[in-house]
């Protein structure tokens, strides 16, 4: 395996201002994670989880610290260097799917495509390739609503994974699935790692994702420490 850091953070600090008082959501976050790794990170609801994940995916920008992500400093981009990292560095796969549910299966792996400006016959061919990938061919029409929830994930996979990201982003991605759909989702994982290199951080409370990490972190009140598999599994 190549030992290139491709994830960064030094003293990740993010803290939300709420009618009700100040909620410091991570606390001094620092961990990195190598090219080709799979990380879960586990911890309880309202760790920080989300949150932390937003924050590599560019959505959120931190309080305090470093972030680097495949070689870019996420403090000295602006809004266009964001929207640019989340187009083509790094892929997010909400904890609710995010799909949008007028689009078609087609349409929404398509829309990443479109945002980023590939041509057409390109488009085509890689969703193509992509719902054959996710085992979902003859459902190019369905619109989310007549999809399973593994069939969603799935979906929400594919988009992800539309503009080749160098990095993978999943916040819990089985928890609304059932052992069978869950273990498809995991071995995906496994499957997109071993064929695209792509790294993979999954965020979550199952257990069973622990058969499919390299290594294993958790967070707890926005402290976050790596720990051994059978800690992770008690952290679960
Ligand atoms: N936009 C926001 N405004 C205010 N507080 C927020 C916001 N987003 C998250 N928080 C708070 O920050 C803390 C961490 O939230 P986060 O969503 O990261 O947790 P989580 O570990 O993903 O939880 P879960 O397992 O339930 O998804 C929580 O206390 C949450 O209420
Ligand atoms: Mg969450």
């Amino acid at each position: 395996m190549c030992s290139e850091i491709v994830v960064w953070t030094y003293d990740l600090w993010k803290i939300y201002k709420t009618p009700y008082g100040m909620i410091s959501a991570l606390r001094g976050v620092s961990f990195s994670v190598r090219r080709g790794e799979i990380v879960g990170i586990h911890g309880p609801s309202g760790s920080g989880k989300t949150t932390l994940l937003k924050i590599l995916a560019g959505l959120e920008r931190p309080d305090r610290g470093e972030v680097i992500v495949d070689g870019y400093d996420l403090n000295q981009l602006d809004e266009n260097g964001l929207a640019m990292l989340r187009n083509t560095i790094v892929g997010l796969i909400p904890q609710d799917y995010g799909l949008i549910e007028e689009l078609t299966v087609y349409e929404n792996i398509e829309l990443p495509l479109l945002l980023a400006r590939v041509p057409k016959e390109e488009r085509h061919s890689r969703v193509i390739e992509l719902i054959e990938y996710i085992g979902l061919k003859g459902r190019e029409k369905a619109r989310p609503k007549q999809l399973s929830g593994g069939e969603k994930q799935r979906v929400a996979i594919a988009r992800a994974l539309s503009n080749t990201p160098s990095v993978l982003l999943a916040d819990e991605p089985t928890a609304n699935l059932d052992q069978e759909n869950a273990i498809k989702v995991l071995e995906l994982f496994k499957q997109v790692n071993r064929d695209f290199g792509t790294t993979i951080i999954i965020v979550s409370h199952d257990p069973k994702v622990l058969d499919y990490v390299d290594r294993s972190f958790v967070i707890r009140n926005g402290v976050l420490r790596e720990v051994s598999p059978q800690e992770a599994l008690g952290s679960s």
